[in-house]
């Protein structure tokens, strides 16, 4: 299998968020590690994945999931060494995969060396590396995130005697980006991977790299300048390797990111996320449609990112207030299953388990504009904790079998980083890749096959995105691109419906279902008309042209 050589690969790809400590543990000490991912490549090469994306593996007290980084190039010892991390891009190339990595660049962990440095030798040469005052007075205008755990941005160093800012916990140091030599020593780290032969970075927590008083400290034109300094590093030495933004922003404000094809190659799609939870519990595409067509074009060289789950709680932050508390009721009916802005629960869980809801979410992220991120264990619909600290209610054990340690670990169980999901019906004794891998009619196999159907049309990847408008609890769209027009039906609603779209400003002289079973599917005067069962959704080629 070749790598695939097209620069623009990303815009067709298939992403696969894998939390390195709990997928699969090599060496038996309880713990997931990189040899251990190294050894189920074939399984994401069977499932349709095109692209890992790996959080934070480096040297880390791990009191924010890694997210607190003490070491940019390095890799936390119990999840292997640099070696084994060349060793998985040289098994991934060989299977035509390609891996990018977090890098998080906004923050570091209180146990860096640069911040114990900088704590103790305020004019030593890390003594601008982080953002000092001597009260907290700055800044006020800037919302904390972590509204469950912390209540103030600013935090007070006894070491220096002076306050810290910190956008996330009060372990986790802003990083000073006004001091040229911070950005210096990211470029280096940057580089590092990038020669190690990772094929790009996910960017964590971009908006807040730089602070200005008065403002909010998101977005700010500083923090712009800085990822196109990175941008530029990555064109001239690395051509080829992608910046994927995670910016939790608004979409005017997250378009920004792209810069004019001159900043991240992809952002997430934050605020379609939620709307499509949103959308299957109303039964209406209302907040989906006006969500998408608020949504600016973006640059010719750029990609969205778009996702139904990843290892944080499922943030409300990009919703109405009325948005928020609907969801809330709706999804978090328990207290608990609320964190910070959002809700820490897994998909499958979030739907009942349903099957058709499942299905409808993936149909949808499939045939959004954009490249699909899946989250590990949601192909085979895995549950979560919530009673779990923090967000570790969706990060427990991948369950690749039904035997004790589920496949994942053969130590002792409770040497695991998280126990093993245990509830009714999403145990691994019920739930587990191998017995979806025998299972022809299971969740694994149906996401594999139309994984397929979709890597065989770029319309998904590259096509321009239309909404068609029409009855509310259906909500209808068309990729086209170069002659190729695929018309998506998605029915949001518990109830069957019949919809009549008005196809006539593509060529029609037919209509080829490539994925569903709608009923009383007709074409004429330019009209489809189709039936849809609940929350049934259908993809259909219009013209018989094809572009397979
Ligand atoms: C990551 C979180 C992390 C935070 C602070 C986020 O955006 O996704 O998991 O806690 O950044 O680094």
């Amino acid at each position: 299998m070749t790598v695939s050589t097209d620069a623009e690969w990303f815009k067709t790809a298939v992403f696969y968020e894998v939390l390195v400590r709990s997928f699969a543990d090599s060496n038996n000490d309880g713990i997931g590690d990189l040899k251990g991912l190294s050894s189920k490549l074939d399984y994401l090469q069977w499932l349709g994945i095109d692209c890992l994306w790996l959080p934070p593996f480096f040297p880390s007290p791990l009191r924010d999931g890694g997210y607190d980084v003490a070491d940019y190039t390095g890799v936390l010892p119990e999840l292997g060494t640099v070696d084994d991390m060349r060793d998985l891009l040289t098994a991934t190339r060989e299977r035509g995969m390609k891996v990018i990595i977090d890098f998080v660049m906004n923050h570091t962990s209180d146990a860096h060396p640069w911040f114990q440095a900088s704590r103790s030798d305020p004019s030593g040469p890390y003594g601008a590396f982080y953002v000092w005052r001597d009260q907290p007075e700055e800044y006020l205008d800037a919302r904390v995130i972590f509204i469950d755990s912390i209540s103030s941005n600013w935090s007070f160093d006894e070491v220096r005697g002076q306050y810290f800012w910190h956008r996330f916990y009060a372990h986790q140091p802003d990083l000073n980006f006004e001091s040229p030599r911070v950005l210096e020593e990211i470029l280096d780290a940057v580089r590092f991977w990038l020669e190690l032969g990772v094929d790009g970075f996910r960017l964590d927590a971009v908006p807040y790299l730089i602070e200005q008083d008065g403002t909010n400290c998101e977005n700010l034109p500083g923090t712009h300048e800085i990822l196109k300094k990175v941008r530029k590093v990555v064109d001239e030495e690395f051509p080829g390797k992608i910046m994927l933004c995670e910016a939790n922003q608004w979409p005017n404000e997250v378009i920004e990111y792209f810069g004019d094809d001159d900043e991240c190659h992809m952002a997430f799609h934050f605020p379609v996320m939620p709307r499509l939870y949103l959308g299957i519990r109303e039964g209406s595409r209302a907040s989906i449609s006006q969500i998408l067509a608020d949504t600016p074009a973006i640059p010719p060289g750029c990609q969205w990112g778009t996702f139904l789950r990843n290892h944080d709680e499922l943030t409300l932050e990009m919703v109405t207030e009325d948005e928020r508390q609907y969801m809330w009721s709706e999804y978090a009916p328990d207290p608990r299953m609320k964190c910070n802005l959002g809700i820490r629960r897994r998909l499958a869980p979030l739907v009942d388990g349903d099957r058709r809801r499942i299905e409808l979410l993936h149909g949808l992220l499939l045939a959004l504009p954009g490249s699909p991120v899946l989250y590990y264990g949601d192909e085979i619909g895995m549950g979560d904790n919530i009673w779990l600290q923090d967000r570790d209610g969706v990060r427990t054990p991948m369950q690749w079998t039904e035997g004790p340690g589920a496949g994942f670990s053969s130590a002792e169980v409770d040497t695991f980083p998280y126990p093993l999901i245990d509830s009714p019906g999403y145990g691994p004794e019920v739930l587990n890749v191998a017995a979806q891998q025998a299972d022809p009619a299971s969740l694994l196999h149906w996401l594999r096959d139309t994984l397929a159907i979709r890597r065989d049309r770029p319309v998904f990847g590259r096509g321009d995105f239309t909404d068609l408008g029409g009855a509310d609890a259906v909500f209808s769209f068309v990729r086209s691109l170069e002659g190729t027009v695929v018309v998506c039906v998605n029915n949001l609603s518990a109830t069957a419906q019949s919809v009549e779209l008005d196809v006539s400003a593509w060529s029609t002289s037919a209509a080829d279902v490539i994925y569903g079973s709608p009923a009383e599917l007709t074409l004429d005067a330019e009209l489809l008309r189709l039936s849809l069962a609940p929350y049934a959704f259908c993809w259909i080629n219009l013209g018989g042209s094809g572009d397979a």
